[in-house]
């Protein structure tokens, strides 16, 4: 008698994986349970997810609190139509981020994921400016590195990429400013002695394209799938006071930052600017169910209260609002409040910064930058120049992390750590560690 398949023969049949060139492709991972910070494979492997299952849990896999609020909601509702109808998690969960938000983001519209927050962001702020009858914006002001998911629209402000490149004929046009990536500066500074000086970048944009500005759109104090490049607070809050000074929107894409990742609660609150739209998924459901939440303020939603029919924002998704996961949101709202979330991701921080930076003195390290739970480790084959990415290091690196059961995604040629918040400090060390050799090996030419 023949074996039966198991599951990777089964996919590999079947399945489409993202982001993934099937020819190819390794064998994926075949996961068959989660707990905690660790990942469970058919083989019986025990792995450490070292990337929150890409950037969205924080509580850990199978949480008992959060797997009770889903079983409870699944017994008296689990889904229903959000266009005529409205129910109590949609309704709490509104409440309770406007009370959690930077003050005066007032009003919630759901949606499925990260791209359809960004989505609906961009077409907020398009419409915005037509309801309350300025002529038509039809330009947005986003960043070098910036990514904001792959919907068409959440591509178009993403920055050109490999990723995008096929697309850019679909692509709408989007004027582009510095970031802040200070190890790379746009203009060859130094972050101790500059003025934060790459705003100026931003400012000819916006002074340029003057009234034609629909938004500027930004992922504050952490830009991530670019790669994991921290911000200085001092850019942030010079976003917010150039889009006053010129009159336009500011959006955050707090969809990677939002919920802790960054040490607090929205990554807005760093520089202490409320941005006129918001942008939440990912951790929103602490990483258990698809769910978007683009958060507007007060000014933004009274543009669209008309009895003039064509101002309505006509937008929706089938599963806006899912009953389920917003459950499951306001659980893990609930162990904000009661867990000390906020202080563990504080002590995560203080061991990534202690556990990556002596990797600096490595000479294939050109940086290190550490924000909230997140460490990342930028490999060059040149410290001097800075040059020779080491791009093609990435798979192979996460290769031999996964030997040593530590599940990690590197990004080109960063390598970054972003575990589940829950992660314990014992854990972190092991991981840190393993990150270290792996690193070591490689710059001794192992
Ligand atoms: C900042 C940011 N915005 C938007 C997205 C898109 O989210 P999703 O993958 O849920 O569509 C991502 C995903 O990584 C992201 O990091």
């Amino acid at each position: 008698m023949t074996e039966p398949d198991g599951l990777v023969e089964r996919d590999r049949r079947r399945v489409w994986h993202p982001y993934t060139q099937m020819l190819t492709r390794a064998a994926p991972l075949p996961i068959v349970k989660g707990e905690g910070v660790y990942l469970y494979t058919e083989d019986g492997r025990r792995l450490l997810d070292g990337i929150s299952s890409w950037w969205v849990n924080i509580h850990g896999h199978a949480h008992p609190k959060l797997n009770q609020a889903l079983s409870d909601q699944v017994r008296v509702l689990e889904h229903v139509v959000f266009a005529s109808c409205t129910h109590v998690p949609a309704v709490e969960l509104a409440e309770r981020l406007v009370a959690v938000l930077p003050s005066g983001l007032t009003h919630v519209f759901y949606s499925d994921n990260g791209s359809t927050a960004v989505e609906v962001a961009v077409k907020l702020a398009c419409q915005y400016w037509q309801n309350i009858n300025q002529p038509p914006r039809r330009i947005f002001v986003a960043l070098h590195h910036g990514y904001h998911g792959d919907t068409v629209g959440a591509m178009s402000v993403s920055d050109e990429s490999i990723f995008t490149r096929a697309f850019s004929l679909l692509r709408f046009p989007v004027v582009r400013a510095h970031a802040p990536y200070c190890y790379r500066c746009p203009l060859g500074l130094q972050r101790d002695t500059c003025s934060v000086d790459c705003l100026g970048s931003l400012e000819a944009a916006l002074n340029t394209h003057g009234d034609a500005v629909a938004a500027v759109l930004i992922e504050p104090m952490l830009q991530g799938a670019g790669g994991m490049i921290v911000w200085p607070s001092e850019y942030l809050a010079g976003v917010r006071r150039l889009c006053d000074q010129y009159g336009t929107l500011l959006i955050a894409d707090e969809v990677l930052t939002g919920f802790g990742r960054t040490g607090r609660m929205f990554a807005s609150e760093h520089a202490r600017v409320t941005p006129d739209i918001i942008c939440l998924s990912k951790a929103l459901t602490a990483g258990y169910l698809p769910l978007g939440a683009t958060v507007v303020t007060e000014r933004v939603y009274e543009a669209f209260l008309s009895h003039d029919r064509t101002k309505t924002f006509f937008h929706g998704h089938s599963f806006t609002a899912n009953p389920l996961a917003c459950a499951v949101a306001l659980a893990s709202l609930d162990l904000f409040e009661q867990g000390r979330v906020l202080d563990r991701v504080c002590v995560l921080e203080r061991k990534l910064r202690e556990g990556l930076s002596p990797l600096r003195k490595l000479s294939v390290v050109g940086d290190v930058r550490v924000i909230g739970g997140v460490g990342a480790v930028e490999l060059v084959a040149d410290k001097q120049t800075r040059g020779g990415y080491l791009d093609e290091r990435g798979p192979r690196l996460a290769d031999a992390f996964l030997e040593r059961g530590l599940l990690l995604r590197p990004l080109g040629n960063v390598v970054y750590f972003m575990p589940p918040y829950v992660i314990t400090e014992e854990e972190t060390d092991w991981a840190l560690e393993q990150i270290a050799e792996v690193l070591e090996e490689m710059d001794r030419g192992q």
